[in-house]
């Protein structure tokens, strides 16, 4: 079986479902289940004795330690993490301890683990750890895309506690020999996201008739990639990746942001359309956010010349599929737009990004 980390939560509970739907291979599913982790995502599961569902805390490693004595994984993928830029503005405490503390945590249990396994299953094993590709900072619009050569200059803190987490896994692989894969993904989007990032934010604000916020001029960049397209990335990652290695997984979809606006106001315009005007209508232009990366773009020759991965889905289909999953989906988003969601909205929305035009 395998063992995945934060699998309630946006890209993980779509990894957990991609897998169960193509494999017979157990799930042991960790997540802490902290405001962005939802059980709700993996209702599909319920019913399901593949999926094993356990409450726990990274940085709790005597109960990692158990679980991985009692179940015995051929690999740990590790999605658990904070993931707000935003949020690490505000509070960048939990992101130092939960992706910094908690993937050392992780990583000595791991470590622990494998020491001890047998010859064969030790050479077949794999830690693969999921990161960003805001580890590489900003580029300027001429710069080349992120390779898995650019140098590492996080800006943010949440990019900052990926960078460090990177570092150690890399260094568990050179100082002890752990079969560590990393790779570093640029934007994702689809079902199950959110909605605190910006495309299901502005699908959900669209329909409640509320402000769309595009923070500063709207031109920063990012490429989008859908979420199905780095679970696959992921997949083939595990199988034949080289260890030690990291790959960087894009979507080759570079767009501004305005743009993801103004594609998302006009797919609702044609699929639910208002009883006048148009979506568009509610864009606002906000403060910015403080030390905004202007533009992120991934070059994934390797993975694609290494390990023939590509992305299946288009821009176009994947945002048109996102939209009719978010129209389909009321109650999942009625039942996360309450409690912790309201308290965020009103902290980053009213008090942190006033309208400026
Ligand atoms: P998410 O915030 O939607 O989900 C994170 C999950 O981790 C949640 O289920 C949460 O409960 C769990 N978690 C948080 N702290 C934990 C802890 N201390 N112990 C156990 N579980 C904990 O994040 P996501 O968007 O699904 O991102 C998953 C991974 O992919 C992250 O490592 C992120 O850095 C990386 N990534 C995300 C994107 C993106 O566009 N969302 C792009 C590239 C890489
Ligand atoms: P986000 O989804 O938070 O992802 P990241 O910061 O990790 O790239 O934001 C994507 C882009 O959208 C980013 O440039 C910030 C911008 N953005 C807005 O303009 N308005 C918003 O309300 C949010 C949440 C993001």
């Amino acid at each position: 079986m395998i063992l995945v980390t934060g699998g309630a939560g946006f890209i993980g509970a779509n990894f957990v479902l991609d897998w169960l739907k193509q494999y017979d291979e157990p799930v042991i599913n960790y997540d802490k289940l902290t405001y962005a982790g939802n059980l709700n995502n993996l209702k599909d599961l319920q019913q399901d004795a593949r999926h094993v569902f356990v409450q726990g805390d990274i940085n709790d490693g005597a109960t990692l330690s158990a679980l991985l004595d009692k179940y015995q994984p051929r690999a740990i993928l590790h999605f658990a993490a904070e993931s707000h830029v935003d949020r690490s503005i505000l509070g960048p405490a939990a992101f130092v301890t939960t992706n910094i503390n908690g993937t050392f945590s992780l990583l000595e249990a791991t470590r622990a683990y494998w020491q001890n396994l047998a010859e064969p299953e030790k050479a077949a094993f794999r830690f693969l750890h999921v990161s960003t590709d805001e580890v590489y900072g900003t580029l300027s619009a001429e710069d080349p895309p992120f390779s898995e050569t650019t140098a590492y200059a996080p800006n943010s803190p949440y990019s900052a506690s990926k960078a460090a987490s990177d570092h150690l896994v890399r260094a568990y692989h050179h100082t002890y020999g752990l079969p560590t894969l990393t790779t570093n993904c640029s934007n994702n989007y689809g079902a199950y996201h959110f909605p605190e990032k910006l495309i299901p934010l502005i699908i959900t604000n669209a329909r409640a008739g509320k402000d769309l916020p595009v923070y500063g001029d709207g031109q920063q960049v990012r490429d989008w990639l859908y979420v199905t397209d780095h679970c696959a990335a992921i997949r083939r990652v595990l199988a034949d990746g080289r260890l030690g290695e990291t790959y960087n997984v894009g979507g080759w979809n570079e767009q501004s942001n305005l743009s993801v606006v103004h594609t998302l106001c006009d797919l609702l315009d044609q699929l639910q359309p208002k009883a006048t005007g148009s979506y568009r209508d509610q864009i606002k232009h906000v403060k910015d956010r403080p030390g905004h990366d202007r533009r992120y773009a991934i070059d994934a020759r390797k993975i694609e010349k290494e390990l023939g991965w590509k992305p299946a889905e288009t821009f176009e289909t994947g945002l048109r599929k996102t939209v009719e999953w978010y129209l389909a989906n009321d109650e999942w988003v009625n039942q996360v737009q309450s409690g912790e969601y309201l308290k965020w909205v009103d902290l980053q929305y009213k008090n942190g990004a006033e309208v400026v035009a």
